[in-house]
């Protein structure tokens, strides 16, 4: 194969598998390794929730799958997460499995149901992240480009979504290394 036309194969396998890794929400099992599903932390681990959320980043449609047993899952106000209690919590299930879409950007607050567990620390704080806006932080550390290429640039990071672009390039320089 001539060295251009392995730069196109990439090229095309990169645009393809982010297109469609952005193009897809994500399910997120709740403490992953870090904790049994949904569960009153272990007291040397009170923070392991919000630890956990930190860090992942969630985007709009991506979906949380909280794991449990004898528990529940309720979605309240900040000062309800403060209080630890709700009466009327804008979300509740405690049917042992409970799948969670993050239906728009901004935060989530997520404490137990179950009478002394959250302040034990079953409690969490999601940030959804508001791709929209944020595509253009990333350039706003750095203005030494020209406004035109500015420009160019940040459709581009639209177009491909937030964190797209550097992937990309990395994608793109090791699939280059490997293939060449
Ligand atoms: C999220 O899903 C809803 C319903 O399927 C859809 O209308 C909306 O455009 C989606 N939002 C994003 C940011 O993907
Ligand atoms: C993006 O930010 C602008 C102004 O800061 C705001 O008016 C707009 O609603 C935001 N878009 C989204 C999708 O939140
Ligand atoms: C960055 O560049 C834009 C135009 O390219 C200019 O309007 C803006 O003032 C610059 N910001 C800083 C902090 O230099």
């Amino acid at each position: 194969m001539s060295s251009s036309s392995k730069v196109f194969l990439i090229l095309f396998v990169c645009i393809f598998s982010l297109l469609i890794l952005h193009g897809t929400s994500t399910e997120f099992e709740v403490g992953e390794k870090l904790t049994k599903g949904w569960e009153v932390p272990l007291p040397k681990h009170p923070h392991v929730y919000n630890e956990w959320a930190q860090k992942n980043r969630f985007k709009v449609n991506d979906t949380l799958h909280f794991r449990y047993k004898k528990d529940s899952v309720m979605v309240v106000t900040n000062s309800e997460y403060d209080k630890c209690g709700s009466a009327q919590p804008l979300f509740f299930s405690n049917n042992g499995d409970t799948t969670f879409v993050l239906d728009r950007p901004g935060l989530f607050y997520f404490i137990s149901g179950v009478t002394g567990h959250c302040p034990k620390g079953q409690k969490m704080i999601v940030k959804v992240l508001d791709v929209e806006n944020s595509s253009d932080d990333d350039q706003q550390s750095g203005n030494q480009t020209a406004a035109e290429d500015t420009k160019k640039k940040s459709d581009a990071t639209q177009a491909l979504g937030h964190w797209s672009l550097p992937s990309f390039m990395v994608l793109f320089i090791v699939g280059y290394h490997i293939m060449g």
